[in-house]
């Protein structure tokens, strides 16, 4: 979708990489291909673009708040009536379960009405100062410039949503390239898309990063980088910006958040909500819950009913209600989570379920790790798939220390009942991470909290009220009393 119109593209790239396939996961079967652009198509994309935001009157960026609201709120009703065929997709391509992509496209639906309300909010609130010092303004916000959005496969609606929807609303033209799992996810709403919103304030564009993204960067045209991924690309898109200093980041990045079960934790909820927190969707998710600290006094019990849990856990086809673990959508997580699993194992860990790394193709069961230290891979590498490193701790300054050192700051569960151990800790650990989830496993909603995190975990914070902020800058019109 680019500059108003649904393009095919046959452009520069060689026919090797022209087109990318996409499989149904479980079976798998060939759904679809979608065709991949090339570098020329890229600058024609970022051109388009900018020309949207800098022509002035009447265009997007331009356009009444009301107007815009009135887009937005078009395309929401075209997207609703989208619900079956993308939630179709969702499983097929990324293996999402049934239940779980039904409430990504109910969040994500959601999740724009409430961004509408809160950009009506935001807008009513009025913005006049009165005079100060003999002159009178009138503040508004209003868009920074082109957006290069860049989605993940695992959330590519919520998620992916959650930067597009702001940054557009607020009157930034957009690019958006969803990731290469689930191209083909979005195809049911690009109609919407594209008679919801005026020539050029959404581009969808589909091809490889380093020939697409990369020639959009070194463009020099793009004022806001928002990418939901890993650093290394965020890094290298940055960097590849001639004026990188000027570009403003919205970047939600790796985590490695720790569970911390203190000894006088309520045992069934820990293990319940830890089952969820490192397993729902196989681990792919940047909130899961990515290393247990188990205090040694109740290790030996939690271990033997954690992983009893994981071994019941049953796999199959997304679309079937009893199932709990589902196929993967990248080919190469399989292999790589058995490197993490055979590189702890020959450094002294044991796989503690029976069922733990049995693999196929496109899968691999859940291996508990137990017990991992510092040189193992598993510790310090965010797994993003169905690998659970467990250690004990003796004294609750170990795990502190080892978030501390960690480069990662997103969230922490706490379990644990004696609040005068509780509320000392929660001091602390809020000043290492962004989030304190006590006795509940982690999560990012309700969309209207805050989503941030410290260190290499992200840049800038993402919310339904957040991100409005985060997509615009606030400017004025001054005049002298006269
Ligand atoms: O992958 C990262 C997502 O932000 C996880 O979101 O906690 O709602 O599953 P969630």
């Amino acid at each position: 979708l680019v500059n108003g119109e649904l393009k095919k593209w046959t452009g520069q790239t060689t026919p090797v990489f022209s087109t990318i396939s996409s499989t149904e996961k479980y079976t798998p079967t060939l759904l679809g291909s979608i065709p991949f652009m090339g570098e020329a198509e890229a600058i024609e994309v970022v051109e388009s673009a900018t020309a949207a935001y800098n022509k002035g009157q009447g265009l997007w960026p331009t356009m009444k708040v009301v107007d815009r609201i009135k887009c937005m709120e078009n395309f929401v009703s075209q997207m609703k009536t989208t619900r079956t065929e993308v939630v179709k997709l969702l499983m097929w391509e990324i293996g999402k379960s049934l239940g779980d992509s039904e409430k990504e496209f109910d969040r994500t639906v959601e999740y724009i009405y409430d961004t509408i309300e809160s950009c009506k909010e935001l807008n009513s609130r009025g913005s006049n100062f009165s005079k100060v010092q003999g002159i009178n303004a009138m503040v508004r916000r209003g868009p920074l410039g082109v957006v290069l959005c860049l989605g993940p496969y695992n959330y590519p609606l919520n998620e992916t949503f959650s930067l597009l929807i702001p940054a557009l609303i607020m009157g930034n033209p957009v690019i958006f390239k969803p990731a290469k799992h689930g191209v083909l996810l979005l195809s049911p709403l690009l109609e919407a898309f594209r008679s919801s919103f005026p020539k050029g304030a959404i581009n969808i564009v589909y091809g490889r990063g380093r020939e697409v993204a990369s020639p959009i960067m070194k463009s020099g045209k793009v004022d806001i980088l928002a990418l939901i991924g890993n650093s290394k690309s965020a890094i290298a898109l940055q960097d590849q910006h001639p004026n990188k200093n000027r570009l403003r980041l919205v970047l939600g990045l790796e985590a490695k958040n720790p569970a911390i079960i203190l000894p006088d934790a309520d045992l069934d909820l820990a293990i319940q909500e830890c089952i969820a927190g490192t397993l729902s969707f196989n681990g792919q998710r940047c909130t899961a819950l990515k290393i247990l600290y188990v205090h040694e006094s109740i290790a030996e019990e939690f271990n033997k009913r954690f992983a009893a849990k994981v071994d019941s856990l049953i796999f199959g086809n997304p679309w079937e209600k009893s199932v709990t673990l589902t196929p993967l959508p990248e080919p190469e997580k399989p292999h790589y989570i058995q490197e993490l699993i055979h590189d702890a194992t020959s450094k002294g860990a044991k796989i503690i379920n029976e069922k733990g790394g049995l693999h196929t193709e496109n899968y691999i069961f859940p291996a508990v790790l137990f017990p991992i230290n510092k040189k193992m891979r598993v510790y310090h590498e965010e797994q993003f798939g169905p690998v659970v490193p467990i250690l004990t701790f003796k004294d609750i300054q170990e795990p502190l220390d080892d978030m501390a050192e960690s480069n990662y700051g997103q969230q922490v569960s706490l379990f644990g009942k004696d609040i005068k151990t509780i509320a000392p800790l929660i001091d602390t650990l809020v000043n290492l991470v962004c989030r304190v989830n006590l006795n509940s496993s982690c999560q990012r909603g309700p969309d209207v909290f805050p989503f941030t995190g410290r260190k290499d975990s992200a840049v800038g914070t993402l919310s339904i009220h957040d991100a409005l902020r985060s997509f615009s800058i606030r400017t004025f019109v001054a005049s002298k009393d006269n």
